[in-house]
């Protein structure tokens, strides 16, 4: 069946729909089809409710967005990377992406962030470089090595992404308070079918993240995880409720 002609069912069904699926022009067409609100759960391009959990953690932190700094390591053209970008350029927060120069995020995306931040004053730091760049930052953060749709690209990603690896040795060098956050999964041990097979073939057995440092006082990727569930409710809250919101 078409987008379209599904998208026409399921808005006649509900009275709004968040899709977490593939392609970004899938959930676009259901929005233009449906006659509800449709809500990007998450595309091979976008994670956008992620976002808003991701910045209300940091607010919780921090108080304050502006000026602080966010460094992303892993891989930096998945739709974590993408949005961790566009959303720090569009709140003030300074982004740095550490990756290999194969894995830099696509140009357009890159040209969006910078006119963002040409408003919000926000830094944008593209880079392969990885201790240097943690050095001041407020919040580290990674992904999975390899993003859906791409599981067969395993033995290239540990290969390529092993030198971002957050680890204790890569932590040392952050000066200053830090929180870590992960949207999860994560794999850090080998409790899962993934990171058994990946301790099999490739003898480690954690990869973007060590199980140290998925487990120190500084991780606040399970308050994160809570606050999908508050930021979700409000997103949807927002958009079909009769809310009254005071200005803050
Ligand atoms: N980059 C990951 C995000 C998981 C929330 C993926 O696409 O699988």
């Amino acid at each position: 069946e078409s987008v379209e002609d599904t998208s026409k069912i399921l808005g006649s069904m509900f009275d709004g729909i968040e899709v977490r699926g593939f392609s970004q022009e899938m959930v676009e067409d259901l929005g233009k089809y449906a006659g509800v609100p449709v809500w990007n759960g998450l595309t091979d391009e976008w994670h956008p409710t992620q976002m808003i959990a991701d910045f209300m953690t940091l607010k919780e932190e921090f108080g304050e967005l502006k000026g602080r700094k966010l460094v992303y390591l892993g891989d930096g053209r998945n739709n974590m990377a993408n949005s961790l970008l566009v959303t720090s350029a569009i709140l003030g927060v300074n982004i740095t992406i550490s990756t290999p120069e194969s894995l830099f995020p696509e140009q357009h995306i890159i040209d969006m962030a910078k006119k963002y931040a040409e408003e919000s004053g926000a830094i944008i730091d593209i880079t392969t470089e990885t201790t240097t760049a943690v050095k001041d930052a407020d919040a580290i953060y990674t992904d999975v090595w390899v993003s859906m749709g791409e599981e067969d690209k395993f033995e290239e990603r540990v290969n390529l992404l092993k030198p971002y690896q957050i680890n204790k040795e890569l932590t040392n060098h952050i000066e200053g308070e830090w929180i870590l956050l992960h949207c999860l999964p994560a794999f850090h041990d080998t409790e899962t079918v993934y990171g058994k097979d990946i301790q099999e073939r490739f003898g480690i057995g954690q990869m973007e993240i060590t199980d140290e440092v998925f487990r120190c006082p500084q991780a606040r990727q399970f308050q994160q995880a809570e606050n999908r569930m508050h930021s979700i409710k409000a997103i949807m809250a927002v958009t079909n409720g009769n809310l009254f919101i005071p200005k803050a």
